[in-house]
């Protein structure tokens, strides 16, 4: 299937990240496609609540930046993998604007392709998701309807047995 992921971290060697690495790996050794989007490193800027998307505009956002790359696989995507760190008990900013921009895409409806969801997250302590598990269930499982493949979460750094769960999950779909 085809598969998007949202890497939501700045750090290129940190735990979300390697994370993202083990669910790659064991995604195309099955034969899936993986196109990975580093927002921390585009020029993606905050929702502007024009409503232009849902009238003159017809799905498509009136701004012009790296979004419009992420929308082009949103198209035709099956699976969407939203990874990032916690930053004060969220996601990071950087994600959440990317995420907030799905309004003129997958509001109200989800294009059809677009069935599965799945969550990585690392923090520094442990039981830090409320926030990221509240936005998950409420506006990816429940709103959009999309199917759970799994909320990952990786505390303190200790990667080796949550890239097992991951890799597992990548083996099942
Ligand atoms: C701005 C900022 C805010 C953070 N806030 C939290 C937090 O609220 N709770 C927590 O457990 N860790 C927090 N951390 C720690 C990171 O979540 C942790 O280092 C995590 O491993 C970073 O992910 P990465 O390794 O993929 O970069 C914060 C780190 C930064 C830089």
């Amino acid at each position: 299937m085809k598969i998007t992921i949202l890497n939501g971290s700045p750090r290129p060697q940190g735990c979300t990240a390697e994370m993202i690495r083990a669910f790659t790996d064991e995604a195309l050794k099955c034969g899936h496609t993986v196109a990975e989007f580093d927002v921390c490193r585009m020029n993606i800027k905050g929702c502007l609540a024009c409503e232009y998307c849902h009238g003159k505009g017809a799905g498509k956002c009136v701004q012009q930046d790296d979004m419009h790359k992420i929308y082009a696989e949103l198209a035709d995507t099956e699976m969407l993998v939203l990874a990032s760190p916690i930053y004060y008990h969220g996601i990071s900013g950087q994600l959440k604007c990317a995420i907030d921009r799905f309004y003129s895409a997958l509001y109200p409806k989800a294009p059809e392709s677009l069935k599965y969801v799945s969550m990585f997250l690392a923090s520094g302590d442990k039981d830090q998701y409320t926030g990221a598990r509240f936005s998950f269930d409420g506006d990816f499982l429940g709103y959009l309807g999309l199917e759970d493949k799994g909320f990952f979460t990786c505390a303190g750094g200790r990667t080796e047995e949550v890239t097992e769960s991951i890799r597992e999950m990548a083996r099942t779909l």
